[in-house]
């Protein structure tokens, strides 16, 4: 196991909160993480209502600068909509949001942390490969179970 760098952040990470929404939505947004067929707002009022998923939202003073949704589903943890504010880049708010995704997930006693990045997302892929992500060789199938036709 290689020792972690010393964090360039001092984010302040925190459960999001009803009032945090707008805000959230808003860098979800101008990260261009929101799709037409994912509405933000039932997404994370889904991973707030149990206890297996949660939206943490990282404060640089009182702005929301990072976000991630983090959830289990009692075998994998997986994270979505790992977010920081495109101004506030290259600060290491990326890494200190995924460290505290990780040890919500290891305090739930969940020992695998498993992500998906569109093909088309290069830039992120070295983003996780500088925190230790190893990419994995498998094919992801999907359906919407409404019978919808799948969405790309
Ligand atoms: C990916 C993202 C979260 C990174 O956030 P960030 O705050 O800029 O990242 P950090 O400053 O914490 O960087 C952590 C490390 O990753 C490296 N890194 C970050 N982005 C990188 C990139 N595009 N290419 C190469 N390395 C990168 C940094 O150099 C840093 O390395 P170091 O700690 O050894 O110095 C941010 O670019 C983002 O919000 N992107 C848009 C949304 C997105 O694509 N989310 C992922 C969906 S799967």
């Amino acid at each position: 196991m290689t020792d972690s760098p010393a964090p360039k952040s001092n984010l302040a990470v925190a459960a999001a909160e009803d009032a945090d929404i707008p805000s959230i939505v808003a860098l979800w947004e101008r990260c261009e993480l929101t799709r037409p067929w994912n509405e933000p707002r039932a997404d994370i009022a889904r991973a707030q209502q149990g206890p297996s998923s949660a939206v943490l939202v990282g404060r640089d003073g009182n702005a929301i600068v990072a976000t991630v949704m983090v959830g289990h589903d009692g075998h994998r943890g997986w994270v979505y909509y790992v977010a920081v504010d495109p101004d506030q880049h290259n600060k290491g708010y990326g890494r200190a949001i995924m460290a505290a995704a990780e040890d919500w997930l290891r305090e739930r006693s969940i020992e695998k942390l498993q992500l998906l990045v569109r093909a088309d997302n290069t830039r992120v892929q070295a983003f996780y490969e500088t925190l230790d992500y190893d990419q994995q060789e498998r094919v992801v199938f999907a359906k919407w179970l409404d019978g919808r036709p799948m969405t790309p």
